[in-house]
């Protein structure tokens, strides 16, 4: 039976269009649903997916279903689910989804409840929050589970936390480790779908304005590479001295954060951490600042003391676009209430990126069901049979062919004796 908890079903027809929209660039997922539809890899699993409700997203439910999964969807963060999208999803293809835009912390965790409540033995996470739920809370559900995706950075570093603890009940894969993840997903679908969050909630013109980001790995240095190429003047804030230099050398200006807030236009935090912009930094932002954040969790701002600062009343002065005014007399303008500004004010990441991200997602799922034996309760890396499969595939469907390796190159790749 197909339940949910969801905006309005009305909005079925829109999302329909926009799932097809995404699916026309999604190939790879194309031929992994089509593999699923033969194999019945999943017949009669049941899942539990956390993930951003969005029309990708729902293309890789539609292929893990069509692998014979009983499958349910709930949002993996309060501000990132497409309505329409969510209506089609239970509509027209009959998935159980629990995700409403703008839903409060209440309804966010009773929506979680509910997938886990479905008693899955295989969950997909992006931010881990389902696999910390069933591991804290449920542990009858922990023991049966057969594996576990993850998605993002966030997600990984709280499962390795968790392993180190001995507190990871089941297998769990590090999607967003694999290469046909991060190098794409985290860079290019980040740092494009960031900046379309910030134009969409501003109108900012980014040509000739200072753009500070914090964090300079995979996500931040996507979002670099754009700002840069539509004429900002980036400034990098990093704390680990090796991906400094790593900015400094790409051509970017390298500061503190104290350093880069009086002169900053617009602040971008992709760190993961918490806190990265605090009061001793909003004090110091010229009048009329915009700060946002395309990391994970809504913590990289420290929001709580921004509050504190504020004169009076938070100001809506546009969608996606709350104005605090200082003590000092000056504004600091906070995008899509600190949570994932590519996500709760834009799409989110391109589908042709998602293409390879979610066909990596599927393929890792399953090979945890065909290797369920063999697998223990660690984090285990994507292997590289799938990433290989998933990058030709795509080379493929862009058009593109690679050489191949002579005998006589595999026989001198593998040997040590030929020198100068
Ligand atoms: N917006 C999205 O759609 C999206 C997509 C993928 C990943 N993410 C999230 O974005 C975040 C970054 O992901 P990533 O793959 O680039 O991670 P990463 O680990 O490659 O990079 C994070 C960088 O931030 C730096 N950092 C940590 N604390 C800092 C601080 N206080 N000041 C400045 N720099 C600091 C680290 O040294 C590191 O270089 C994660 O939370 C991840 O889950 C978001």
């Amino acid at each position: 039976m197909v339940k949910c908890d969801i905006k309005d079903k009305g909005l079925a027809k829109k999302g329909k269009l926009r799932i097809e929209w995404a699916e026309h660039d999604m190939p790879v997922l194309s031929q992994v649903k089509e593999k699923f539809a033969k194999n019945q890899i999943l017949k009669g699993k049941k899942m539990s997916a956390c993930l951003h409700v969005t029309a990708e997203t729902a293309n890789l439910v539609r292929a893990l279903k069509a692998g014979g999964a009983d499958i349910v969807l709930c949002a993996s963060n309060p501000l990132s689910t497409q309505d329409d999208v969510a209506a089609s999803l239970v509509a027209d293809y009959g998935i159980s989804v629990y995700a409403i835009k703008g839903e409060d912390n209440q309804t966010y965790y009773k929506h979680l409840v509910a997938a886990v409540e479905h008693s899955p033995v295989v969950t997909m996470d992006d931010g881990c929050d389902l696999v910390t739920l069933i591991s804290s809370k449920y542990p009858k559900i922990a023991a049966q589970i057969i594996g576990s995706m993850e998605e993002t950075t966030t997600g990984v570093i709280r499962l390795k936390a968790m392993e180190r603890d001995g507190a990871l009940k089941f297998p769990v894969f590090a999607v967003n480790d694999a290469l046909t993840k991060n190098l794409f997903d985290n860079r290019y679908g980040t740092g494009q779908s960031t900046v379309d969050g910030i134009i969409r909630a501003t109108d900012f013109l980014l040509a000739g304005k200072n753009v500070v980001v914090a964090g300079y790995g995979w996500c931040g240095k996507g979002f670099s590479m754009r700002c840069k190429g539509m004429g900002s003047n980036v400034i990098v804030t990093e704390v680990n001295p090796v991906k400094a230099i790593e900015a400094a050398m790409d051509g970017f200006r390298v500061m503190t954060m104290a350093e880069a807030a009086p002169i900053g236009d617009l602040f971008c935090t992709l760190t993961g951490n918490m806190h990265v912009i605090r009061p001793e930094h909003f004090s110091k932002m010229k009048d009329g600042a915009i700060v946002c954040n395309s990391g994970h969790f809504d913590i990289e701002l420290d929001l709580k003391g921004l509050k504190k600062m504020a004169k009076k009343e938070i100001k809506n002065v546009r969608n996606f676009v709350d104005r605090y005014v200082l003590q000092n007399g000056r504004s600091v303008n906070v995008l899509a209430e600190g949570r994932l500004v590519n996500l709760g004010a834009a799409e989110g990441h391109p589908a042709s990126v998602m293409d390879m991200s979610f066909s990596t997602q599927a393929l890792a799922t399953e090979y945890a069901i065909k290797n369920k034996r063999k697998l223990m309760p660690k984090v285990y890396d994507v292997p590289d049979e799938i990433e290989n499969w998933v990058a030709t595939a795509k080379l493929k469907s862009m058009g593109i062919a690679i050489d191949k390796l002579t005998p006589a190159q595999v026989k001198y790749l593998v040997s040590w004796q030929e020198g100068t």
